[in-house]
């Protein structure tokens, strides 16, 4: 699908080369010479992302964007402003407008935004569906698992997306955290308002406070112009801080004291600013461990611990790849333009039983790789290019998880039967109850009964008549 752009500037040759610019990788252009064209394009067609001049004769830039953005609220506007007219860019932040670009600009640098811009559209605009409903083979995008893990998930989503709490989505990377974000904000009362999406990871901590909180003239050397952020700008609306668990200790405090406050202080700034915005928040870090390494505020923590869903590695509900597997294939099929319709057996047995470190996304990127290797109609096993080094440690780390387990399991129990047998041998004792759970397990068969035990018949028989077991099990059996 190619992106719409709305250009909207009185300046003939601007609008000329900024149409040349977009329709170069084949987007579709429509543009509008005055802020009055421009609501009338609007409401033909509703593009993907509005580029306009704030200066313009007639109608202004901030008036039009006002008016834009209170009948379409999600709708992205990124303004060009002239040097000197900053205080109008300003603004338009204010209003919600998405970013703004100095005259003259360069291409690079606009496309920097514009890339920015249209992939906060697209998850905006693609509606993720969960619980497989109708709605769900429509649209491009979609939970999938009938896991009781999954299932788990949803009922929570939709328990807690209709009211205005606080989310923090954990889990292993790639298990879908931004995915049930999404879902949430769609399936939310705000799902007409703007969904804003930080990563905290991919922002050097000074200029995230500063694009969270925005900053004031001078607020730090570089600080030229006041700057608007994400909090101000998507008031009213939903967002998504992705990655919270790398936040420095100074921005939690800031952010706690959005959630305590409700309002916000620029960088630099006195004066506080209101705010209604609903945070979804996503960390695959180990929190608790965070805090008594004194890198996590506990403070934040129970602030955003209050609904929190823990999403499962694929590895504990392998009973989804296959259709997670039919479900990237489908995908595949309708954007790569091939046929290809299932895996062999043994491809989806192997795909089953590989521990998946990386989760959906490495299942995801597996598929699609065998997808381009795929000849004919059917993904074979050696087209799947699994990283078994990883996986033979992590299936080691379950075994020794497993092992561990039980050991655990067996204390307790030599703790209970120690309460109960009181002083009675319980090597004995035990013996005794795995010998007669055996042979009733097996309905008096010995040979099998001893195959189980691990001893041989003899050995059986011998402890048989030392625990007076025989009579037992006959009377089982007859009765
Ligand atoms: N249950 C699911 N059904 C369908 N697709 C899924 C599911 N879970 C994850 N995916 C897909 O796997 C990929 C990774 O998911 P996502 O980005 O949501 O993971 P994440 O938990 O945010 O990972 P990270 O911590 O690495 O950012 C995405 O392409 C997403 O669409
Ligand atoms: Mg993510």
């Amino acid at each position: 699908m190619t992106d719409t752009i709305l250009i909207v500037d009185d300046d003939k040759s601007l609008r000329y080369s900024l149409e040349r610019m977009f329709e170069e990788r084949d987007m579709t252009v429509i543009t509008a010479r005055n802020g009055e064209e421009a609501l009338e394009r609007l409401g033909e067609t509703l593009p993907d992302l509005v580029v306009m001049d704030v200066k313009m004769p007639g109608m202004g830039g901030l008036e039009v964007l006002r008016e834009m953005r209170k009948i379409y609220p999600k709708l992205l506007v990124i303004i060009i402003t002239a040097y000197g007219t900053t205080e109008t860019a300003i603004e338009a932040m204010k209003l919600g407008a998405y970013d703004y670009i100095l005259k003259p600009f360069d291409i690079p640098h606009m496309w920097q935004l514009v890339d920015k811009a249209l992939e906060v559209n697209r998850m905006m605009k693609t509606v993720v569906a969960y619980e497989q409903t109708e709605e769900g083979g429509e649209t491009a995008e979609c939970i999938v698992g009938k896991s009781p893990q999954m299932q788990e998930i949803y009922k929570m989503i939709g328990q807690v997306a209709e009211s205005n709490v606080t989310v923090l989505l954990r889990g292993e990377s790639g298990t879908g955290k931004e995915l049930v974000a999404r879902a949430v904000y769609h399936h939310s009362l705000r799902a007409n308002r703007p969904f804003l999406p930080v990563n905290c990871a991919a922002i050097p901590d000074t200029l995230l406070e500063s694009e969270l909180f925005g900053h004031e003239k001078g607020a730090f050397t570089g600080a030229h112009t006041r700057r608007i952020g994400k909090f101000e700008q998507g008031n009213g609306g939903t967002i998504f801080l992705d990655e919270i668990g790398d936040m420095s200790l100074p921005t939690q405090a800031k952010i706690l004291r959005v959630l305590q406050e409700g309002e916000v202080q620029r960088l630099g700034g006195t004066e506080n600013i209101k705010v209604d915005i609903r945070l979804i928040v996503a960390t695959n870090k180990d929190l608790e461990k965070a805090i008594s390494e004194d890198l996590f505020r506990e403070d934040l923590y129970y602030r955003l611990n209050v609904l929190s869903l823990g999403l499962p590695p694929l590895r504990e509900r392998r009973g989804d790849i296959p259709e997670l597997v039919n479900y990237f294939l489908k995908r595949f099929n309708k954007d790569l333009k091939k046929n290809i319709v299932d895996l062999s057996p043994e491809a989806m047995e192997r795909l089953v039983s590989y521990p998946w470190p990386g989760n959906v996304r490495e299942l995801e990127n597996v598929i699609k790789r065998a997808y381009v290797l795929c000849k004919g109609s059917r993904i074979l096993p050696d087209e799947l290019l699994l990283d078994l080094g990883t996986a033979k440690k992590i299936s080691m780390e379950e075994e020794k998880g497993v092992k561990k387990g039980l050991e655990d399991l067996l204390n307790e129990v030599y703790r209970e039967i120690k309460k109960v047998s009181q002083g009675h041998n319980i090597m004995s004792f035990i013996e005794k109850a795995l010998i007669a759970r055996a042979l009733r397990e097996t309905k008096g068969n010995q040979i099998q009964a001893a195959k189980i035990l691990g001893i041989n018949r003899n050995t059986l028989r011998k402890r048989m008549e030392k625990f007076g077991l025989k009579k037992e099990v006959n009377i089982i059996r007859n009765s």
